[in-house]
This record gives structure tokens, C-alpha cells and sequence, in this order.
């Protein structure tokens, strides 16, 4: 027997101070949110003060979706890293909690994962509750200057539901190699055929696997991803998971690959893998990599404000779906948003499911998970009709900036330009079209209104069309400060931030180039009660 092998086999609890002799964090209250705020988006969860980044610990657990984050509490700048903390039941309504993990002695809580140990493989849980257990990263600035590895990974766990946490007693529980300097956001799950946890960590420029029996001791597993898709950047915080096929019964493991910068329209941006997962290794579909190697990366979302998306863990065997949200920003500017009081926005929580294109490989189709839909109410409906040029579409009021807006045209012939503009009484405009010269989508926000507090973020950024139908679909969720679109059924998305000086209250459905026929268009009001 190795001793990597006798280690493994060390129960958990041997190692862990009692449940009862460890105090919970001890951290910043969290503050309150600020009345009437312009800025701050309605249906999006925002921090209630300061700065966010990446979704972390996504778990559901006893009718409660949980939903960390990435939290500086001292500014609304990136500082030193906790898991802020809040709960919905339903992914629209959400409620601030108290901050879960604050820096220790290791260093910052860096991104990670949560999961139900429900078969205390721990050992942790001593009245028969499952335990939430939580992977993180601590990241050690002084370790850094002093030229060591800085990254290792950190467990901590909760006996009360994910209300409060504890840091397990002898952490870190996985460390980086000497030289390895990017070594973090670990993604756990339970492997049930091989009853093993598997967690998978963004290393520099590829993502590596661990397996672990009782989440304290890993041994590595394999390597995947150098050399292979988007390595614009370091890559992060990676999710391995199996995603429902459409129409069948199977599902397809994909991972999901964050990568920073490098993304198609610049910064950082998510691409995503499709294959096979043995237990030990991730091995991507050949007809994915023929498809990558001639299209280029496979991107979850082409606008510049999707990062860092990872998916809901432990959702109940009655509700299979995939839920994944990710950080509605970017590394660019993030940190130079016009907000003052708080930073960020998370992306509607999305389905997932996998789809097969012209060429044999499957991708991924996503769309807001269906409990959005309780929160719209009829707003305007028009019939189909030719359009040359601009027409105005009536809705009442500041409505429009907190929508939902559907509407399809009859695939326009060459040169013709088709699409929507949000614009307010200062002259701000955001175009979102599709291009019939270029078959891509392309979204315009150099006049979106405040675009000069960073350099680069007044762009006109493109994604090619996934879909070869004959109907052009769009779907845009726009909340006060951002749009979402959905085209052609989900088959691609773009996400973007916005920063009107005004709320919209002007929106226009328009052909340039040539003539088209819009064939459907609705508009509904989102408000959240
Ligand atoms: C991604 C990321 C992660 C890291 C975290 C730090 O946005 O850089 O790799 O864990 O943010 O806040």
C-alpha cells in the first residue's frame, strides 16, 4: 500500500476538531442596501453593498437554492476576498445573509464549490444531517512575495443547512506544486460510480483533476485542456458535470472553462468542452474537437459580461435540470463600473441542455430558468409586418428598462441589418441586430450613455449565428443596467452591461440595409414583488 493510499484511507473525522469546539467565522455584518438606487437592477442579485465576483458554493439544500460570492465588504473595488452569502427559493427572490468565510491565517477565500455530503464521508455530521461541505482556494499574498506557491485549497463545512460555516482543522487540504502559481477554484462533486469525490481545479493554462474519498485527502487524477480551445489567459474556475441531451434519455459531461483574458470580443469569457468522464480522466468528443479546431472555441456566451459561471449542485432527482449563473462583468473595467455604493450583477440563473449541430458535435443551448416567467405581465404585442427602416414601438413609461422582449424576422435577404434600439430622452442608444452580410449577431453600446470610465468598454462586440434557420429568433431580458440575449432558442448568447445616464423608455424595432418582415414581437414588463 502507498502512503498516498494509507493517507487516503484515514477517516476524516480523526483529523477534525470537534463540531463544538470550533467558534463559526467571525466576520463583517452584512450592511444594508441602499434606497432608490438608479442603477441597481430589479430581477438580477446584486450585493447589497461593495464589490462581488464569481458565483461561488452554488448548492441547493432543503428547498433552499444557496448562492456564495466572491465579496470584498471594506470597498467596491477587489480587496481582501470572503463568501458573501444569500438564499432564494426560488432563484428570483433572493435574501442577503451573513458573510460565511472570512480570511484566515492561510490567506484570502478565494472562488470554490459547495456540495450535501450525504453519506458523511467526512464524518463531520454527528447527529445523522448531512453536512454541507464547501472546497475553496486560499490565496497567500505573502507567500506570493516571498516567491512560494500562494494558492492551496481550503475545506470548511456547515451542520446547520449553510446558515453558518467552520474551517475544518487542519487546512489546506490540497496544496499547489513548488513553481505552480495559478492553482484554484476547485469544482467537488460526488462520482457516484466510483463513490469518490472529484474535484476539478483551474491550473495556469489547463484543468486538473483530484479525487478524494472523504474530501480532505486528494490525489490527482489527470490532466486535461493544455494546448486545447481558448488559452488567451489563465484559465479558472473550471465545472465538470453530465448535461441533459435533448430528446433522449443520456447526457454528454462538459466542462465548463473559464478563461481570462482571451475571450472572443476581449477579457474574460467562458468556453466550455463536451466529452466523456471515466471516473479518473475527461476525455472530449472527437467531433467536438474537429468542430473547435475548425470554428474556434466553444463559447457559453459571447458578450463581454458572462464570467466565472458555474452550476447549481445537489438540485432534487424531481428537478433535473442544469442551473448555472455566472458573474455578469469583466476583468477588464470590471472594477470601474459607474455604480457607487455596490459593484456587479450576477446573470439570470440559465438552463442548460446539450443539442446536436450540422457537423455532428453537440453544444449547448441555455435560457432562463422558467421561474423568471412568473414575474412578467403583458406589456405590448404586434402583429407581423414589413419594416424599412426604424418604427417605434409604444411602451409606457420607463417599462422597457426592466423587460422581457421577443421577437423573430423572416431571415432578411443580403445586406439587410434587423434588430432593436433601447434609447433614452439624452440621446444614450443600445442597438442589438443581427447581420445579414456577416450572419452574426452584433451589439452595439458605444452610445449605451456613461461608456468612458474605462478604456474599451464602448464596444461593438459580434457572435456568429449557431442556428441555420429560416426564422431569426431574439429574446432579450433587459434590467436597468444590462441585456441578455437569447437568440434562435438559446442556441447563442450574448450578455452585456450597460450604463444608461437615464433609464430607457424608448424602444425601436428596425430593418437597415434593406426591407424585412418582422413575423412576431412581444414585449412584457418584469417587476418583482
Ligand atoms: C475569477 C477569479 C478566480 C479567483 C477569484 C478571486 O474571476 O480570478 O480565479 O478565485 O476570481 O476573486
Amino acid at each position: 500500500m502507498s502512503r498516498l493510499h494509507r493517507l487516503l484511507v484515514l477517516p476524516l473525522a480523526a483529523l477534525a476538531v470537534p463540531a463544538s469546539a470550533q467558534a463559526p467565522v467571525a466576520a463583517p455584518a452584512i450592511p444594508t442596501r441602499q434606497p432608490n438606487e438608479p442603477l441597481r437592477p430589479a430581477y438580477h442579485f446584486t450585493p447589497p453593498a461593495h464589490w462581488m465576483n464569481d458565483p461561488n458554493g452554488l448548492v441547493y439544500y432543503r428547498g433552499l437554492y444557496h448562492l456564495f460570492y466572491q465579496y470584498n465588504p471594506d470597498a467596491t473595488v477587489w480587496g481582501p476576498m470572503h463568501w458573501g452569502h444569500a438564499v432564494s427559493r426560488d432563484l428570483v427572490h433572493w435574501q442577503d445573509r451573513p458573510i460565511a468565510l472570512a480570511p484566515d491565517a492561510n490567506g484570502m477565500i478565494f472562488s470554490g464549490s459547495a456540495a450535501v455530503d450525504w453519506h458523511n464521508t467526512s464524518g463531520l455530521s454527528h447527529d445523522g444531517a448531512p453536512p454541507l461541505l464547501a472546497l475553496f482556494t486560499y490565496d497567500n499574498p505573502a507567500a506570493r512575495k516571498a516567491g512560494q506557491p500562494s494558492q492551496s485549497q481550503g475545506l470548511a463545512y456547515s451542520l446547520d443547512a449553510g446558515e453558518t460555516w467552520r474551517k475544518y482543522a487542519t487546512n489546506p487540504v490540497l496544496r499547489a506544486d513548488a513553481g505552480q502559481v495559478d492553482f484554484r477554484d476547485p469544482k467537488v462533486f460526488w462520482h457516484a460510480p466510483t463513490k469518490s469525490w472529484v474535484m476539478a481545479l483551474a491550473v495556469g493554462d489547463h484543468a486538473e483533476l483530484f479525487g478524494s474519498s472523504n474530501l480532505a485527502r486528494w490525489h490527482r487524477l489527470s490532466r486535461f485542456g493544455g494546448g486545447l480551445g481558448a488559452h488567451g489567459g489563465v484559465w479558472e474556475c473550471p465545472d465538470l458535470l453530465p448535461i441533459a441531451v435533448e430528446g433522449s434519455t443520456r447526457t454528454r459531461w462538459v466542462l465548463i472553462q473559464s478563461v481570462n483574458p482571451g475571450g472572443p470580443n476581449g477579457g474574460s469569457a467562458t468556453q466550455y468542452f463536451v466529452g466523456d468522464f471515466n471516473g479518473t480522466t475527461f476525455t472530449p468528443d472527437p467531433a467536438f474537437v474537429r468542430s473547435i479546431a475548425a470554428h474556434g472555441p466553444r463559447w457559453i456566451d459571447w458578450g463581454r459580461d458572462n464570467y466565472a459561471g458555474v452550476a447549481w449542485s445537489d438540485l432534487p432527482r424531481t428537478d433535473p435540470r442544469t442551473i448555472m449563473i455566472g458573474w455578469m462583468n469583466n476583468w477588464d473595467y470590471g472594477q470601474k463600473t459607474p455604480t457607487s455604493t455596490w459593484r456587479s450583477a450576477m446573470t439570470l440563473p440559465r438552463e442548460l441542455s446539450l443539442y446536436r449541430l450540422g457537423d455532428g458535435s453537440m453544444a449547448l443551448r441555455q435560457r432562463p430558468v422558467r421561474e423568471i416567467r412568473a414575474l412578467e405581465r403583458p406589456l405590448v404585442t404586434l402583429p407581423a409586418r414589413n419594416l424599412a427602416g426604424a418604427s417605434t414601438v409604444a411602451v409606457p413609461g420607463e417599462s422597457v428598462s426592466r423587460a422581457h422582449i421577443e421577437l423573430s424576422f423572416a431571415l432578411p435577404r443580403h445586406r439587410t441589418s434587423v434588430g432593436i434600439e433601447l434609447s433614452n430622452s439624452l440621446g444614450d442608444r443600445y442597438t442589438f441586430s443581427y447581420d445579414a452580410r456577416t450572419n452574426a449577431f452584433v451589439s452595439d453600446r458605444t452610445h449605451s450613455g456613461a461608456v468612458d470610465f474605462a478604456p474599451g468598454f464602448a464596444s461593438i462586440d459580434r457572435a456568429p449565428r449557431a442556428s441555420g434557420n429560416r426564422v431569426v429568433r431574439m429574446s432579450f431580458y433587459i434590467d436597468t443596467t444590462s441585456v441578455e440575449a437569447f437568440l434562435d432558442h438559446g442556441t447563442t448568447a450574448m450578455t452585456t452591461a450597460l450604463f444608461p445616464r437615464a433609464p430607457y423608455t424608448r424602444l425601436q424595432v428596425f430593418a437597415h440595409g434593406g426591407p424585412a418582415r418582422l413575423t412576431s414581437f412581444q414585449a412584457r414588463a418584469i417587476a418583482v414583488q
